[in-house]
């Protein structure tokens, strides 16, 4: 049995960020990690020949905990390619191209999209997206589906799927009536803004110079051989004082893994009942990726952007992924999303038929020179048994308040963090480098 002061369990960012924090702070540090790589939701790969990021890769100016991380380990941003007309497809099924944040919807539709986004933006802006449990109205609005809080807002049904568009979809990536209205008030909170997340150009502003991976290939670079890959910690036993895993024992266990995934682990003795009820309230969301490589960028000839949406369409929302920052790479890549229910019946399909349907789908963005690509990849998260899921987890209907002051409470010597109970930062890098350092601050304090 080997001795530490703390054994950090995964070694995605929230576990790295930990870990060289405590480290820094003159700690004794492990890391174990069940994957043969650093990085979890974090993977920038190249596959038949073209450099993806088969998981997160984009930064907003809200992000300062991952702007701040990014300068500390010397790496640098390149702003996402947004020149020319965006791509919208209405509920008319009629495909119009628009300049600007606000799409070309009926001006009846346009208003109800701003009535209602300004009234998220108030409910917001009244909460502290860490304590989401504490908004005036957080009774009211976890027993409401954000389906039936969209209902009492507007009658404008092309409104309703806009903005239920922006937090289902393409955030919570799971359908409207399955999470709370304080869900999507905590998600707009914790960006900021509804506003923000309405703003493409905003949220997904940046990318990274190599990929988002280098965030932790770089922090697991400075722990020096602590990290230990292809080490699953399936067993932890604990008392008041100190806790073993994975051959260790220490003063401290961060366990720096989705919610979902701390039930996997078997406890001796098992967690308070409130902690285990607690995660199985917690899922995740199901969208794929699809990475659609061109022989050119063809879409910017014809005055494009690459960036399209619609609530309508099976790939509900696609942008321009050419990796401007590889000298000689003139191929065009397209990056699009498949979320929820849609997802499920993409992956009930068979390989050739799943191509053909998100083809045919960008078709209806682009032309027909989205039908001819040279490459096309889905990011396989789903079947991926050390996430299962994507972008996170997010509670079901009336949990939040029931269960989230618990979220980030410590076990003994335990402690439980992720992006997926970040406050500022939910569900995003930024989230996990703050859980991360909070984590640390915490044990740090402590000695
Ligand atoms: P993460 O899940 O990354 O790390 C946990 C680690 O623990 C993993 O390495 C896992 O293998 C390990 N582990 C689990 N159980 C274990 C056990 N029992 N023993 C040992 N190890 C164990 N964010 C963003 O900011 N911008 C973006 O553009 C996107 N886009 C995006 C796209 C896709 C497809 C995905 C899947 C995700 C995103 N995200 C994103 C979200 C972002 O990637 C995510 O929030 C963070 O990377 C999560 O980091 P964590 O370290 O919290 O968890």
């Amino acid at each position: 049995m080997n001795d530490v002061d703390v054994v950090v369990v995964g070694a995605g960012v929230t576990g790295l960020t930990a870990a060289v924090r405590l480290r820094e702070a003159g700690l004794d540090v492990v890391v174990l990690e069940a994957r043969d790589r650093v990085g979890g939701r974090l993977l920038t790969e190249t596959v038949d020949g073209v450099r993806l990021e088969i998981g997160g890769q984009w930064v907003s100016p809200d992000q300062t905990a991952l702007l701040a991380m990014i300068d500390e380990l010397g790496l640098t941003t390149y702003p996402r390619y947004r020149s020319g007309e965006s791509v919208y497809i209405g509920r008319d099924g009629v495909r119009k191209t628009f300049h600007g944040d606000a799409f070309p919807v009926p001006a009846e539709t346009a208003v109800e999209i701003k009535r209602v986004a300004a009234e998220l933006d108030r409910l917001a802006a009244q909460m502290d997206p860490l304590v989401p449990w504490d908004h005036p109205l957080a009774v009211e609005l976890d027993q409401m589906s954000f389906a039936h809080w969209l209902s009492s807002q507007t009658s404008d049904q092309e409104a309703r799927d806009n903005i239920g568009l922006y937090i289902g979809p393409a955030m919570l990536t799971k359908p409207a009536h399955t999470f709370s209205a304080l869900s999507a008030v905590l998600m707009a909170a914790s960006a900021g803004g509804f506003a923000h997340l309405l703003d493409a150009d905003f949220i997904l502003d940046r990318r990274v110079d190599g990929g988002l991976q280098e965030v932790p290939l770089r922090l697991a670079a400075r722990l020096e051989g602590l990290v230990r890959l292809s080490t699953p910690v399936d067993q932890i036993s604990w008392d008041g004082t100190s806790a073993v895993a994975g051959g260790y024992r220490a003063r401290h266990v961060v366990l720096a893994v989705p919610p979902t995934l701390v039930n996997r682990i078997r406890f001796a003795p098992a967690l308070p009942p409130v902690q285990a009820q607690m995660r199985q309230h917690q899922s995740f969301g199901l969208v794929v990726k699809l990475h659609i490589t061109y022989e050119t960028p063809f879409w910017r000839e014809e005055g494009l952007s690459g960036t399209a949406f619609s609530p309508y369409a099976l790939v509900h929302e696609a942008y321009d992924n050419s990796n401007e920052d590889v000298a000689g790479d003139d191929r065009g890549i397209l990056v699009g999303f498949v979320s929820d229910v849609r997802a499920d019946a993409l992956l009930a399909l068979d390989a050739g038929t799943r191509r053909e349907e998100v083809l045919t789908s960008l078709a209806a963005y682009y032309g027909p020179g989205a039908l001819s690509p040279v490459a096309y990849y889905e990011s396989p998260w789903q079947s991926d048994e050390w996430t299962a899921g994507a972008f996170g987890t997010s509670f079901d209907i009336g949990s939040l308040t029931r269960y989230g002051r618990h979220l980030r409470t410590p076990v003994g010597p335990l402690s439980f963090v992720s992006s997926d109970v970040a406050g500022l930062g939910f569900q995003h890098v930024d989230g996990a480098i703050r859980m991360g350092e909070a984590a640390a601050a915490a044990i740090v304090e402590q000695r």
